[in-house]
């Protein structure tokens, strides 16, 4: 169907909100490339923009909101066997989706591309998102059941993304349990307030920010698929943590047993300076402390019994109740509060009556998943072992990079053949990768582990 775009109203809207610089790159582009521009500006809701704008106006001149940070209450270990057993009976009847967020650009990383693609096992190199469709196969062996999974997307990555599973037969899954939705995308600003003209001529958007899941959720039917399928419990997690252990029964025990509507996995600090988000209570509600945030004094606070007030990094790992998705954005128009950065865009921009390449410094709007803790009324934050569950790749090198990934497996993995107890000896420097398809973790490694006559390095123990 086409549709006609009532150009004069978005011409008016343009000059209206102070953007009449895209007018006159109306003049100098092409009849289509006009076309495609003034759909695009047609698609802005520039009361929106403008209110974005004016909170980041706000950022800078009035002085910071006053924040009163508390301490979560975190719940640790021992559990009982009867929060491990109701996560797996949740499991067996299918009452859990798993969702991943897979729709961040990765510039820190630096490789083209969609992250998920990044080959991060130590021996096998397998991409990120084979690990973790083998985790979801080994979870479906297990518990003799079939899992629905939901990955996000961005415009940008959305094609690359959905090729690279096709070509790889969605890893061993069938493609009917796997739904790509693709997440919103908003105008990015430049620092007086105009929108930026893209390489492609059109507006300049960034992706929406992990926190955007929750409306791509809705907008996409994944939440009407989830209650069509009797799918109670959203397991979220992000694409960057091979770790990650997927639909922890313990996890869905412990959330499930507090009637929490959205629960998070949290890690300890590595050491007080770590700048890491903190799950931790704003002014009373839960929510995720930044680094920044904090002054000197509370980041090396601590509590009577010695250890650190504010030590529960947050590992975006998260439970979400699917009714508490859908009560959330039940109302037209729900979004979190945004959160602005200035980043280098590429952009292209208006010189002697030409378009011409630029770079300038942008303001990219984006939501923040753990901004939905704040509206719940039940919540549990699980303290998990780092070595065994946290090893984000952001970072090209140094901190969070593949090759401290790549430690991290291969740490948790001869952990594992310790633990077994049927190797008298491990070679130093073994380089070894475990597929989730041999074992899920420490006690079925033990059970499956034939040791082989003599051990070498690399091992790589598979289906
Ligand atoms: P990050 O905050 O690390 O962002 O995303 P990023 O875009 O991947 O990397 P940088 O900051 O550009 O280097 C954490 C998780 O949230 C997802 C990412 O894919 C990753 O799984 N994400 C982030 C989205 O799905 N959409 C977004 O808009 C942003």
């Amino acid at each position: 169907m086409n549709v006609e775009i009532p150009e004069k109203e978005i011409r008016e809207k343009l000059s209206l909100f102070g953007q009449d610089h895209i007018l006159k790159y109306l003049e100098i582009i092409s009849p289509d490339e006009q076309k495609a521009l003034l759909k695009d500006v047609s698609e802005i809701d520039f009361e929106q923009l403008l209110a974005r704008y004016q909170s980041y106006l706000r950022t800078l001149t009035a002085p910071p909101e006053k924040k009163v940070f508390d301490a979560a209450d975190i719940l640790a270990p021992p559990f009982s066997t009867s929060v491990y057993s109701r996560g797996e009976d949740y499991l067996r009847r299918g009452s859990v989706g798993i969702f991943l967020v897979a729709g961040g650009q990765g510039t820190r990383l630096g490789v083209k591309g969609p992250k998920g693609c990044y080959p991060v096992s130590p021996v096998r190199q397998k991409s990120l998102f084979q690990l973790f469709a083998e985790s979801i196969r080994a979870l479906q062996r297990r518990y003799e059941t079939r899992f629905s999974w939901y990955i996000m997307t961005s415009r940008e990555n959305h094609e690359d993304t959905c090729g690279f599973f096709r070509r790889n037969n969605f890893f061993g899954l069938s493609s009917d349990q796997i739904r790509f939705i693709v997440q919103r995308e908003i105008p990015s600003l430049d620092r007086d307030g105009k929108l930026i003209l893209s390489p492609e001529k059109l507006v300049f958007k960034n992706p929406d920010g992990h926190g955007g899941s929750i409306r791509a959720l809705r907008e996409s039917g994944a939440l009407e698929d989830m209650r069509q399928k009797g799918i109670e419990e959203i397991f979220y997690f992000q694409v960057d943590n091979p770790l990650a252990k997927i639909a922890d029964p313990l996890f869905i025990g412990a959330h499930v047993e507090h009637h929490a509507e959205m629960s998070t996995k949290v890690v300890k600090k590595t050491d007080p300076s770590e700048k890491v988000g903190i799950i931790g209570k704003i002014n009373g509600r839960l929510g995720c402390i930044e680094y920044s945030e904090l002054t000197p004094e509370e980041i090396q606070g601590r509590k009577a019994d010695g250890t650190l007030r504010f030590s529960s990094a947050n590992s975006a790992i998260h439970l979400i109740r699917r009714s508490f998705v859908e009560t959330l954005t039940s109302t037209n128009n729900f979004s979190l509060p945004y959160h602005s950065a200035l980043k280098d865009i590429e952009c292209l921009t208006e010189k002697e009556g030409l378009l011409v390449p630029d770079i300038v410094k942008g303001l990219k709007f984006e939501m923040f998943i753990f901004d939905a803790l704040g509206f719940t009324k039940n919540s549990v934050a699980m303290e998990v072992s780092r070595e065994e569950e946290f090893s984000p790749v952001k970072n090209r090198a140094g901190v969070d990079s593949p090759e401290t990934a790549q430690h991290a497996m291969i740490n948790l993995y001869t952990r594992w053949l310790k633990e077994s107890g049927k190797i008298s000896q491990i070679p130093a420097g073994l380089i070894m990768e475990v597929s989730p398809l041999y074992a899920l973790d420490a006690a079925e490694f033990r059970e499956k582990f034939n040791p082989p006559s003599s051990l070498s390095s690399p091992l790589y123990l598979g289906p």
